[in-house]
């Protein structure tokens, strides 16, 4: 089989090459081995490639933490067993997606809709997941609730403000791009600004006099900290990304005096931590809102396995407008 290699970290576009003709990967007991149709390129991907992601690779690796594709066969167990066959949504931490082939535990492949797309089964869970347990499990966001989510006009700002609609929290969006403002509004945000029209805290106080309770942020850096500051008293942020890869500056006053809680969100730990029954509602509500379209993705462009150096290229571009994909396989 084919299958996308890098033997050191670095920049993807460099560091990234394709192997052929080798040997499938064979499952172990209580996993299978799948056939892959197709698999997004996410930022945790680049990140992973970097050598910048919370998961160490194993040299040589291939990337590739989500995707779709079809269970070919079960290293033993039930429930490898009761997946063969079956068009599945692929989580994978371990061996990697962007191959003809791969394996991974038979509890990290999920069955998709026949109406699911194959591009949308591809990204049935990084971000659908954390779209719903930051906003739901973790902040518990009510109806009427303001929500400042900086990189709003991503994949996943725009998963959150499809959720609000639906949830009843309002949404305050931060772009750096000012195209984005009528786009955002569109798909039903409260509120746009645009990082480049001021310090956010005082443009968030146009809208939240006192500071806004909940803020998610994936930029980091003066983004982020500008997220953080304008929290106001009992204020809580998550941070979910390093996208600038800078550090965060604040002062401890404003944290201690404004009683403010800054913690880390990683999909991957929660998930770890939670029992399958939880993990299986999870499922049944991505299923639900991808098919009513609240947790879909766009698309920017999808490329062959062979072409992976300008896919990868293309997903690191500014203002792609969408997620780049990786087309591995048919159906
Ligand atoms: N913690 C977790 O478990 C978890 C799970 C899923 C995703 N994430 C993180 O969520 C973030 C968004 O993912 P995604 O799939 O939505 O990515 P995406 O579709 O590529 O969107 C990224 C967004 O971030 C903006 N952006 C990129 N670099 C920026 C910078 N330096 N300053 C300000 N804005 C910047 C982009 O703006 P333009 O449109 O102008 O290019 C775009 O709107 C990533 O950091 C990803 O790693 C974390």
């Amino acid at each position: 089989m084919k299958r996308v290699v890098f033997e050191h970290p670095g920049p993807a576009a460099e560091v990234l090459r394709i192997q052929e003709d080798v040997p499938a990967p064979q499952p172990a007991r209580g996993e299978v081995l799948v056939r892959m149709l197709a698999s997004p390129i996410n930022p945790s991907d680049l990140m992973y490639i970097g050598g910048k992601y919370g998961i160490t690779p194993k040299l040589p690796a291939t990337p590739g933490f989500e995707g779709v594709g079809i269970v070919e066969a079960s290293g033993g167990g039930i429930l490898g067993w009761l997946r063969k066959g079956k068009r599945v949504a692929v989580i994978n931490d371990r061996v990697g997606n962007w191959a003809e082939y791969t394996v991974t535990k038979a509890r990290q492949v999920v069955p998709v809709p026949d109406e699911l797309s194959d591009e949308q089964a591809a990204t049935f869970f990084v971000n659908p997941a954390t779209a719903l347990v930051m906003t739901k499990a973790v902040l518990g966001l009510q109806p009427g609730d303001w929500l400042l989510q900086s990189a709003a006009g991503g994949e996943l700002g725009k998963m959150i403000i499809r959720l609000g609609k639906v949830a009843g929290f309002r949404t305050l969006n931060v772009v750096r791009r000012c195209e984005q403002v009528e786009e955002l509004k569109k798909l039903g945000a409260d509120v746009v600004i645009v990082e480049s029209d001021g310090p956010l805290p005082e443009q968030v106080k146009t809208v939240a006099p006192a500071g806004v309770r909940f803020a998610i942020d994936p930029v980091g850096g003066k983004t982020g900290s500008e997220v953080i500051a304008s929290l106001g008293y009992g204020g809580r942020c998550l941070l979910y990304g390093s996208l600038t890869d800078e550090p965060l500056s604040i002062h401890p006053r404003f944290l201690l005096s404004n009683n403010v809680r800054v913690e880390g969100f990683w999909l991957a730990s929660w998930a770890k931590q939670q029992g399958i029954r939880t993990m299986l509602k999870l499922f049944r509500q991505v299923r639900a809102m991808m098919r009513e379209g609240v947790l879909q993705s766009t698309f920017a462009a999808t490329y062959p396995l062979e072409e992976v150096r300008k896919a990868v290229e293309h997903a690191a571009t500014p203002g792609k407008g969408g997620k780049v994909l990786l087309r591995i396989g048919t159906r």
